[in-house]
């Protein structure tokens, strides 16, 4: 990594964990960014799962069992953070049971000029959405995305939580919630790591950690401009959650 896109990666996850304490803090905006999680970690899963199907296949056990366990702990995060909603009487959006979107809205060329300006349109910027499907992708495009990102989500839970009143406790065991999601999201881009290791040298992994490090950061970069200029159109994720009166537990991993 050159030192200015290591410069810009601190500015650039400084900026990004600015937003995100700022909304997970504030009890109006902590909903939103909840359902955002939850739809994250959960929507992950299915992916993981076949990719580790696809790894059993081609003979590699080791990977098979370490992307198992991933998915498993992704569904996991996705419950801790769905069931931190619920303790706020709030529930994902059930997308399927919404009236469809305006014309406007769904044509085409907004969505595909909207998936190329998100995050992750530019993070694999030049990747078709048929080439990132679990069946096809590059295994060392792969690891590498998934490293940097994991690497990152285990700092971003970890700063979140810090920023999270002590004083209540539904705000408290989100705190630990949050705190235990960190921990595996360490041991994720461990094992991701260690992963590229065992199919190329050690200059080959730099080379590569790099290239999606410099990518991540024009990504977030477009991401924090989009923020700043107001233009990232943010939608409501939750609705209100009617069988809220029930008693619910919050899970707190490990
Ligand atoms: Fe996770
Ligand atoms: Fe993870």
């Amino acid at each position: 990594m050159n030192l200015l896109t290591y410069i810009m990666h601190l500015a650039g996850s400084g900026a990004s964990a600015y937003f995100s304490a700022l909304q997970i803090r504030d009890i109006k905006t902590r909903p939103n960014i909840l359902a955002g999680f939850q739809l994250a970690e959960s929507g992950s899963v299915p992916f993981l799962t076949k990719l580790s199907q696809r790894a059993a296949t081609e003979g590699d056990t080791w990977l098979a069992e370490k992307l198992a366990k991933h998915a498993e702990d992704e569904n996991k995060h996705g419950q801790i953070f769905a069931n931190a909603l619920k303790q706020l009487d709030k529930k994902v959006i059930d997308f399927k049971n919404r009236p469809s979107e305006t014309k406007e809205e769904n044509t085409t060329d907004k969505k595909s000029e909207q998936r190329r300006n998100s995050f992750f349109g530019i993070y694999y910027e030049g990747y078709e959405a048929e080439q990132l499907k679990a069946e096809c992708i590059d295994w060392n495009a792969f690891m590498a995305s998934t490293y940097i990102l994991e690497l990152d989500a285990s700092k971003d839970f970890a700063r979140m939580a810090k920023v999270l009143p002590e004083n209540d406790s539904k705000a408290r065991n989100l705190k630990l919630g949050m705190l235990s999601i960190a921990r595996d999201e360490t041991t994720h881009a461990a094992y991701l790591y260690e992963a590229m290791t065992r199919r190329m040298s050690a200059i080959q992994v730099q080379q590569l950690v790099d290239e999606w490090r410099s990518r991540k950061v024009n990504a977030i970069t477009a991401f924090i401009a989009n923020k700043l200029q107001g233009k990232d159109n943010q939608r409501s994720l939750v609705q209100d959650d009617e069988s809220s009166n029930q008693e619910t537990e919050l899970i707190v991993a490990r």
